[in-house]
C-alpha cells in the first residue's frame, strides 16, 4: 500500500486510518518514499521496541533509511546507549521534575495570563509552543527571552522530519545553527564553570561519564540539541489533541472543570487516545517477523498511534474515556529507549490542564482552516481558541 504520512489531512485523520488498516492486517507494507514495513498492532508494536537487536535505532524515521547525523542517544543501540542514557536519567528523574514543578507552574500561569483577557488565543502561536519553551530553557538555564528563536528551530526541524530532497537542506539548516548556539553554552561553561551545587544542568552534562571516559564535545552538543528536539514540539503537540478535543466535547471538558483529580489519570488517556510518534527503526540483519520476510537495512515503521488503540488491548480503544483504568500505550515508546522526558512531559500537561481551565473553563474552536496534521510525528497545525471573558475580567 501506498502510506504518505506528510500530506496534511484533517485532524484526526490519520488516526482512523490506522483503525481501518489495523482491522485489516497487523503488518503492512508501504511504498511511500524508499518504502517501509508498518507495524500496527500493539503486540508487534511493543515486541520491535523491545527487540533492539533486530530493530535497530540506527535510523528512526521511517523514509530516511541513511541520515545524515547520529542523535544521541536516540540512534544509538544497547549495549553503548546505556552510558549515555544514565547520564539523562539523572537529569529527568521523577524528583528532578518534581522539583521543578513550582517554577513550570509559574511558567504555566505567566502564559495564560498574558491572554486570557482577550478572550481568544492562537493555541499553538501563545501557548503550546511557549510554555514548554519556557520550560525547557529554565531548566537547562538559558535566558528565557531566547524563546522565539529556540520555537523557530524546532519547528523549521519537524516540517523536515520524513521528507526527502531538497526539504531537507532547511532542516539541516536548523541543526547546524542549534549546534552552534549550544558551542557557545559549552564555551561559555568551560570559561566559567559554575559550581555544582546549583544544580546547572549544563554543568552537570559536562562533567558527565560516559562508562569510564569524559564526555566528548560533540557528545555533549549532541545530546543538548537532542534534548531541544525531543522535548518541545512534542508537548506542544500532545497539548493540541488535549485541548482539541475538551474544545470540541463539552462533557469531557466540564468533567475536568469539575473534578480536576482527574486530571492525571486524563493526560494517560490523551497520551494513548492521540499518541504522536509514528516511530521507526531499522531492521539490523535478515529475520521474519510476524510471518513477513524483513532484510537487513529495511525500514520499519513502528506504529505507536496504532498499538495504542488495538482492540486486543483495549475496550473502545477509538473513544477518550478519561477515567479509563488500563493504559500501556507507546505514546512514550517502550524498551531501552522509552521516553526520558516522560515525568517532565506527564507534569507539564497536567498542570497545563490545571492552570488552564481554572482561568479559562468555557472556550470553543474558531478556525476551519489549518485543522490539520500530518506525520511522522503529528500534531494539529493550527487552532484557535475563544471564550467568553467577562467572568475573567470581573475577578479582577
Ligand atoms: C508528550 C511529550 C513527549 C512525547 C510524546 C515523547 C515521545 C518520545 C518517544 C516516542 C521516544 C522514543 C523515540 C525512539 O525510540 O525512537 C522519546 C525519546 C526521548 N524523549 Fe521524549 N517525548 C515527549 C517529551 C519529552 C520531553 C519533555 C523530553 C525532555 C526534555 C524528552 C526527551 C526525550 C529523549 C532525550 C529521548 C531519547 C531517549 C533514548 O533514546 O534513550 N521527551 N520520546
Amino acid at each position: 500500500m501506498h502510506f504518505d504520512y506528510t500530506t496534511p489531512k484533517p485532524a484526526l485523520s490519520y488516526f482512523a486510518e490506522f483503525d481501518r488498516l489495523r482491522a485489516e492486517t497487523p503488518v503492512a507494507y508501504s511504498d511511500f518514499g524508499p518504502g517501509f514495513w508498518m507495524l500496527l498492532t500493539a503486540d508487534l508494536v511493543r515486541q520491535a521496541y523491545q527487540t533492539p537487536e533486530i530493530f535497530s535505532s540506527s535510523a528512526t524515521i521511517p523514509t530516511v533509511p541513511h541520515p545524515d547525523w547520529t542523535w544521541i542517544p536516540t540512534m544509538v543501540d544497547p549495549p553503548a546507549h546505556s552510558d549515555f542514557r544514565r547520564v539523562l536519567n539523572i537529569a529527568f528523574s521523577p524528583r528532578f521534575v518534581r522539583d521543578l514543578e513550582p517554577t513550570i507552574r509559574q511558567d504555566c500561569i505567566d502564559t495564560i495570563e498574558a491572554f486570557v483577557a482577550d478572550g481568544e488565543c492562537d493555541f499553538l502561536g501563545k501557548f503550546a509552543k511557549v510554555f514548554p519553551t519556557q520550560v525547557f530553557l529554565r531548566i537547562l538555564g538559558l535566558p528565557v527571552d531566547h524563546t522565539d528563536r529556540f520555537m523557530s528551530w524546532v519547528e523549521t526541524v519537524f516540517e523536515g522530519l520524513g521528507h526527502f530532497g531538497d526539504f531537507a537542506e532547511d532542516q539541516l539548516q536548523a541543526q547546524r545553527d542549534i549546534h552552534a548556539y549550544f558551542a557557545d553554552v559549552l564555551a561559555d561553561r568551560r570559561s566559567n564553570p559554575r559550581p555544582d551545587e546549583d544544580g546547572d544542568f549544563f554543568t552537570i552534562l559536562a562533567n558527565a561519564k560516559v562508562g569510564d571516559r569524559p564526555m566528548s564535545d560533540d557528545e555533549f552538543l549532541n545530546m543538548s540539541e537532542v534534548l531541544l528536539l525531543a522535548g518541545l514540539d512534542t508537548v506542544k503537540s500532545q497539548l493540541s489533541y488535549m485541548f482539541f478535543h475538551l474544545a470540541t466535547n463539552d462533557v469531557d471538558r466540564a468533567w475536568i472543570v469539575r473534578e480536576p483529580e482527574i486530571i492525571p489519570n486524563a493526560v494517560e488517556e490523551f497520551l494513548r487516545a492521540h499518541t504522536i510518534v509514528m516511530g521507526a527503526r531499522q531492521v539490523a540483519q535478515d529475520t521474519e517477523f510476524a510471518g513477513c520476510p524483513m532484510k537487513k537495512g529495511d525500514m520499519v515503521m513502528v506504529a505507536g498511534p496504532s498499538g495504542s488503540r488495538d482492540e486486543a488491548e483495549y475496550d473502545n480503544p477509538t473513544q477518550v474515556q478519561l477515567d479509563r483504568k488500563v493504559n500501556r500505550h507507546f505514546s512514550f515508546a517502550a524498551g531501552p529507549h522509552r521516553c526520558v522526558g516522560a515525568h517532565l512531559a506527564r507534569t507539564e500537561l497536567a498542570i497545563a490542564l490545571e492552570e488552564w481551565h481554572k482561568r479559562i473553563p468555557d472556550y470553543h474552536v474558531t478556525n476551519t482552516e489549518g485543522l490539520v496534521e500530518s506525520g511522522p510525528q503529528v500534531g494539529i497545525e493550527q487552532l484557535h481558541l475563544a471564550w467568553d471573558c467577562t467572568p475573567q475580567e470581573a475577578l479582577r
